[in-house]
């Protein structure tokens, strides 16, 4: 780790924190164990003891998930990672960690719909209560902070209207206030922003996103500092929430294409928002690349590009907007994003199908609203395709 530091984060994705073994192999070893011998009795109780270092039990700890949640935080910028079974195990465990009964959350209204439905349907029956505010707010984050608040968590770009969040000044207010300031960062992955870098205590990622890039595994990781990881280390390996080695190894050789794909989905991304922008049957185009975007200048000194995720409200509603999803051949009719292949989903009766109306009204969620992931296709082919289902 000590001496990966000096090396860029596209070098990193490649080859950071591999776990090598005494056969010296060049790819990453696939360590498919559940279990790991101990030379003695005594070497054992040192291990369970943790006065000596080394690998017990696979939902502890494996080699192949140690490699990838080191370079995933090596990626972060942070001190530590630790991996888990998907995005929301992700989520989960970190609230758990550091909120009980009788403590809140401030929370982004703007959100991946089953977080929302974790913070406001399954938090509450463990007595965590969370009120939610509008992202770009400051003043409302600031007055939503109560004496028991032990978190603010947001998404920037939200899921699916991009809307941004100031990371740098919401964590000046999450350290006046002393709070942990928690950043999911999966619309963009380390390769487009850097959160902790901005003063975040913790990210979240949904590897199964953009990680991966291939649309074959789930995964999730958290990074943060040695401490806080530490501790929610601690609740992963009771709770069970970890990784298998299999998706670790797996989201390791999606780490090596990272940077690469990357730089050419933004690209197809923002040409396909600026034509979007100009067809007679788009209302609006929301993706931070656009001058258009109310937070564009917010984007461009926060992220290393404008990611992949972008949405368009259609002229019309609900029936125009499933017109489009039926009429495409090229976009995959999917929810997930980050892939290499192009997709499209209608966020109001997908993603956002268990938010009741009222709270997708709040989040400027329309029937007419349509979410693209543009992948790695040519971008003609993405054109003609979007041009043949509007028409
Ligand atoms: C922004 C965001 N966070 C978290 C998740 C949850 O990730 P997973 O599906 O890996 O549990 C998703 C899934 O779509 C997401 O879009």
């Amino acid at each position: 780790m000590s001496q990966d530091k000096q090396y860029h984060p596209q070098t990193l994705a490649i080859r950071g924190a591999r776990q090598i073994s005494q056969f010296h192999e060049h790819s990453q070893s696939l360590f498919l164990s559940s279990s790991f011998m101990f030379e003695s009795a005594q070497a054992g109780a040192a291990l369970f003891a943790g006065e000596a270092e080394g690998y017990t039990y696979s939902r502890t700890a494996n080699p192949t998930v140690t490699a990838f949640q080191d370079r995933m935080a090596q990626l972060e910028g942070a001190q530590a990672g630790i991996a888990t079974a998907t995005g929301m195990a992700a989520i989960q465990a970190t609230i758990l960690t550091f909120l009980k009964a009788g403590e809140h959350i401030v929370a982004s209204q703007s959100l991946f719909g089953t977080t929302l439905g974790l913070l406001n349907g399954q938090m509450p029956k463990l007595g965590i209560d969370v009120t939610f505010v509008a992202p770009s707010d400051l003043s409302a984050w600031e007055n939503a902070i109560q004496d028991n608040t032990r978190l603010l968590y947001l998404e920037t770009p939200s899921n699916p209207l991009t809307e941004m969040a100031d990371i740098r000044a919401l964590s000046q207010l999450a350290k006046s206030k002393n709070v942990l300031l928690v950043v999911d960062n999966c619309f963009c992955t380390p390769a487009v922003q850097q959160p902790i870098k901005l003063g975040a205590d913790l990210t979240v990622n949904s590897a199964t996103k953009g990680i991966d890039g291939q649309g074959r595994v789930m995964g999730g990781v958290v990074c943060g500092s040695k401490e806080l990881i530490e501790q929610v280390f601690m609740h992963v390996r009771t709770a069970g929430q970890t990784l298998s080695a299999f998706n670790a190894w797996v989201l390791m050789s999606g780490l090596e294409t990272l940077f690469v794909r990357t730089e050419k989905q933004n690209d197809n991304a923002l040409a396909l928002a600026k034509w979007l922008e100009q067809h007679p049957k788009v209302q609006r185009v929301y993706y931070p690349g656009l001058p258009s975007h109310p937070q564009h200048e917010l984007a461009k000194v926060q992220q290393n590009g404008f990611g992949s995720v972008l949405s368009f409200e259609v002229k019309g509603d609900r029936a125009q907007a499933w017109h489009v999803v039926d009429q495409v051949c090229l976009f995959s009719k999917t929810a997930n994003v980050g892939d290499v292949k192009s997709t499209i989903t209608h966020p109001y009766t997908t993603t956002h199908a268990r938010v009741t109306p009222e709270d997708k009204a709040k989040a400027g969620i329309k029937e007419s609203l349509l979410r693209l992931s543009i992948g790695l296709e040519h971008i003609d082919d993405l054109k003609n395709d979007l041009a043949q289902a509007l028409s």
